[in-house]
Parts: C-alpha cells; structure tokens; sequence
C-alpha cells in the first residue's frame, strides 16, 4: 500500500450554481424571450453573490442555458455531485434552484421535481475541463 489517497477538489462550505455566459447562453440571439441579466440578479439576491459564479462557455451549448449546482461541502460527503441543468429558461426555474441551496442543495435536500426535467449529463470531457471532473 502506497499510503496516497487520491486527490479530490475542496467542496465550498455551502453549495453554489455556477451560471453559463458564454457564446449561447446569456444571449438574447439564441433566446431572445429570456431576460438573461434579470436572471442572474435573482440568483445572486437569492444566494448572495459569493454563491454565483459566472463561466465562459461550458461546451454544452446545445444545452443552452446552462447552469450548474455545486454540492457544499456536508452535501458532497453525503454523495452530492455537481448537477448540470440545461434549457433553463423561467424565472421559475431561478427560483426552484435558488430554493433548491437554500434547502442545502445536491446530497443534502432533494431537487425540485421539476428540475429532473432540465438535468442532463454532459460527457467526461465536458465535466474535467470545466472543472467538474470528478462528478
Ligand atoms: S455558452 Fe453555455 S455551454 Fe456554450
């Protein structure tokens, strides 16, 4: 036995989204009927802007808009992985979501039922190279 244990990143204490703005998602030429900055508003009002994070393009964009939520770090330890949300349109969605980390988010609360609708899962080239490899 070699005595490593294998590297992992550092869950953030509490679960975060991280938003798509790239080249599709954000833009009002690929969905113009979605008030994309009103939606990022929201979700900072609703979690803080600590808990936002904004990403260039995830190689998803078929998926547009995408966002994903983090597991904190009691909900990765419960086996909470990050959870890739795509087609989010509604500013219902903003708020399932919003509840969803106010719950505790992924491992720790049960996601909305209607999110199962948006969740998807991108390859494991997509998650390793925007950072979400281990998921
Ligand atoms: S712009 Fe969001 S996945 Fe490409």
């Amino acid at each position: 036995m070699s005595g490593k244990k294998k590297q992992t990143a550092a869950a953030p204490a509490a679960s975060q989204v991280t938003v798509c703005r790239g080249c599709c998602c954000g833009r009002t030429e690929k969905n113009p009927n979605i008030d994309h900055a009103a939606q990022l508003e929201r979700l900072k009002e609703r979690l803080g802007p600590a808990r936002v994070r904004v990403s260039d393009c995830l190689d998803v964009c078929e998926q547009a808009n995408v966002i994903v939520v983090s597991p904190s770090s009691a909900g990765r330890a419960a086996g909470g992985r990050p959870v890739w949300l795509g087609l989010v349109g509604d500013t219902e969605a903003i708020d399932d979501i919003a509840d969803w980390i106010d719950a505790g988010g992924p491992g720790t609360a049960d996601a909305p039922a209607v999110l199962d609708l948006d969740e998807f899962k991108p390859s494991r080239r997509v998650r390793d190279e925007a950072g979400f490899g281990d998921s």
